[in-house]
């Protein structure tokens, strides 16, 4: 893998890394106005940055193996970019003058398993401008323009929970986010719980497609309802005069925004962990964005002694599960998870705590 120096010669001017994230409660909240519970992950990505000498940019992925060139006016068609290309545009948008650069990305963040290898990469990118450029950006804003970029050149049209952690998380507490008003605290974790994290080898094929037509029914739920998110909804009486499918989905949001209000509020991890189990089962059966293999995994996590709850974390459809589990025992059920995932016909991995 190569570095900055060995692609470009000589060094960058500035250096900056954000990590991925992963979500402990608050699932498809977000974008409801709800509230969220992620904590980051120890995989970081890093991007560096010089003036370059020619009149356009070029962009060097380390880990893909990838190298694009593009300037504003033809702007690359390579996936990845488009990450680091919304936020050059978004930047210059503000205002800012944005000579030609060199960049290069070095990420250790696992790439679609619902961590937000996207997000880091897009807080990485921005702090790195921060840093060049000498921009007045605070962390809220960073994450808001990281948003934006998702949306408007990766097409996804996420709420603001992956941006909000990458850039405000830390590993050791979990952030509880009001996705509303912006408002957040640090919540530790419960006393003798750690995060594990397993993949699920399954890809995420349905991601995009679903994930936008779950949004869309949430939004057709609360013009239904009169209100203008889920948000306002406080308890499922609420829901009985909307059709079947409308009202599992509202359901979910509706109990997943108590659950995390739950989990911030009490202290004892076995008590955390059954809001991670039911949190799973209302992803699965009122959201249904699990699939049978996560549904496999998941069910293996909660079998073990060490495990206090878990669940599929991010959109769904396929990727990573996480787990609050005893500090200490996380390698050993993994590694027993792992196996037993193998028999059932999955093939999986460890993800966090990373394996050295
Ligand atoms: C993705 C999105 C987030 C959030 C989660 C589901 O990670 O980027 O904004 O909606 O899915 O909770």
């Amino acid at each position: 893998m190569s570095s900055f120096e060995q692609v470009y010669g000589g060094s960058p001017e500035a250096q900056a890394s954000a990590p991925g994230r992963v979500n402990l409660l608050g699932e498809h909240t977000d974008y409801n106005d709800g509230y969220v519970l992620p904590i980051a992950i120890p995989q970081q990505t890093t991007v560096a940055m010089r003036r370059s000498r020619q009149a356009r940019f070029s962009l060097h992925a380390a880990e893909l193996h990838e190298a694009v060139t593009f300037t504003f006016e033809k702007p690359p068609t390579e996936h990845f970019a488009s990450y680091v290309f919304g936020c050059l545009a978004l930047v210059r948008e503000q205002g800012a003058q944005i000579p030609p650069l060199d960049i290069h990305v070095a990420s250790d963040v696992p790439i679609g398993v619902g961590l937000s290898s996207s997000a880091a990469l897009e807080v990485a990118t921005l702090r790195c401008l921060r840093e060049l450029l000498h921009l007045t950006l605070d962390d809220v804003q960073i994450a808001q323009l990281a948003q934006r970029a998702e949306i408007d050149y990766a097409g996804v049209r996420c709420g603001i929970m992956d941006q909000m952690a990458s850039s405000l998380a830390d590993t050791t507490r979990a952030l509880l986010l009001d996705t509303r008003t912006l408002e957040r605290r640090f919540v530790n974790l419960p006393a003798g719980a750690s995060v594990l994290v397993l993949d699920s080898g399954i890809a995420r094929s349905l991601a995009a497609s679903g994930y936008n037509e779950r949004r869309a029914e949430c939004e057709e739920a609360a013009r239904l309802l009169g209100v203008a998110s889920l948000r306002d909804i406080d308890t499922v009486e609420k829901l009985a005069a909307l059709p079947e499918r409308l009202k599992r989905r509202a359901r979910h949001v509706v109990t997943e925004n108590a659950r995390v209000l739950a989990a911030v509020n009490c202290a004892s991890a076995p008590e955390f962990g059954a809001l991670m189990n039911a949190s799973h089962a209302s992803l699965r059966d009122d959201y249904e964005v699990s699939t049978p293999g996560l549904d496999t995994l998941v069910a293996l996590l909660q079998a073990q002694e060490s495990v206090f709850g878990a669940r599929l974390t991010g959109a769904g459809f396929g990727g990573a599960c996480v787990a609050l589990c005893a500090s200490g025992a996380e390698h050993d059920v993994a590694q027993a998870v792992l196996a037993a995932y193998q028999q059932a016909g999955g093939s999986g991995r460890q993800l966090v705590p990373p394996e050295a």
